[in-house]
């Protein structure tokens, strides 16, 4: 075969390419423009009958599993909020090396993450009444995407919550500040809801990230508490309330001590 031939040959093969992903990539969209009809259509047989709150009722679509391959949307879901965590926890690791490079020591003692299992998604969406539906889901549960921050001292919390939500990616949803205001039973911890910007090959999100920023001493009480709590098959009486509350009382006592000798000694 001549050289001109084989050229002829090689632009109607990528052609050829060109147009399966071309006829690919339109089943696709097509695909996709099918279930947003869906979508649409079943959000006007729901409307008035769900619970949600103003603004949050069209969203709120049961999703007909078989057609819209629920499983891989849940999949595909999990991991755009993997990817919040990610990039939330690199976040978190920068400020602290930063810090540690200036202040010779580090703010921050340790990160975990998780993602919520989808059996405490279910129970969630249950306990508030929310129809299992993927749109409703991303709509009204925000701790799907977990960060657990602690830190030596009280004021490292609010430093490194203000260092993270000056950057311009990350954008604020919600304080429950439990340090200043600690919840009855003693729980102390700052919650916040960020939402964090997430380059895809599709383009950008907004992932929602629940981060809960507490002190070693918080954390101490926070984690024996829960342990205690989950142990089903013995109530805890009141008085049993009483004397974790105290517990959670020194520990804030402890943390107030701690934090007045890092001032002292100039932290
Ligand atoms: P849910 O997320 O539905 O529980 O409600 P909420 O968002 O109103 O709760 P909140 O933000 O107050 O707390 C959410 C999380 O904080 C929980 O899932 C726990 O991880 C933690 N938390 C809150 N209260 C307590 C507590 O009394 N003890 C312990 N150990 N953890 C707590
Ligand atoms: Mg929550």
């Amino acid at each position: 075969m001549d050289e001109k031939v084989k050229r002829v040959d090689k632009t109607a093969d990528s052609q050829k390419t060109v147009d399966e992903e071309v006829k690919k990539d339109t089943a696709k969209k097509e695909k996709m423009a099918e279930a947003e009809y869906m979508e649409a259509d079943m959000s006007e047989q729901l409307e008035g009958e769900n619970q949600v709150g103003a603004g949050e009722t069209e969203s709120c679509l049961p999703l007909a599993a078989d057609q819209l391959d629920l499983a891989r949307q849940y999949k595909q879901m999990m991991l755009i909020y993997e990817a919040g965590i990610r990039q939330l926890t690199t976040k978190l690791q920068i400020l602290n090396r930063e810090f540690e490079q200036s202040n010779d020591r580090n703010p921050i003692e340790n990160i975990k993450s998780r993602i919520k299992s989808a059996e405490s998604i279910a129970k969630k969406m249950e306990r508030k009444g929310l129809p299992m539906t993927l749109s409703c889901l991303t709509n009204n549960i925000y701790d799907i995407a977990g960060i657990r921050v602690i830190c030596p001292f009280i004021t490292d919390v609010y430093e490194v919550a203000r260092m993270l939500l000056s950057q311009t990616d990350v954008e604020l949803v919600q304080v429950k500040d439990y340090i200043r205001e600690p919840k009855e039973n003693g729980y102390r911890s700052l919650h916040l809801i960020v939402k964090i910007n997430v380059f895809f090959s599709d383009g950008m999100r907004q992932v929602p990230v629940e981060v809960q920023m507490r002190t070693i001493a918080m954390n101490f009480w926070a984690s024996t508490e829960h342990q205690l709590r989950y142990k089903k098959d013995k109530a805890i009486t009141p008085e049993m309330h009483e004397r974790l509350k105290k517990c959670a009382d020194i520990m804030a006592d402890a943390d107030y001590q701690m934090q007045k000798l890092a001032e002292e000694i100039h932290f």
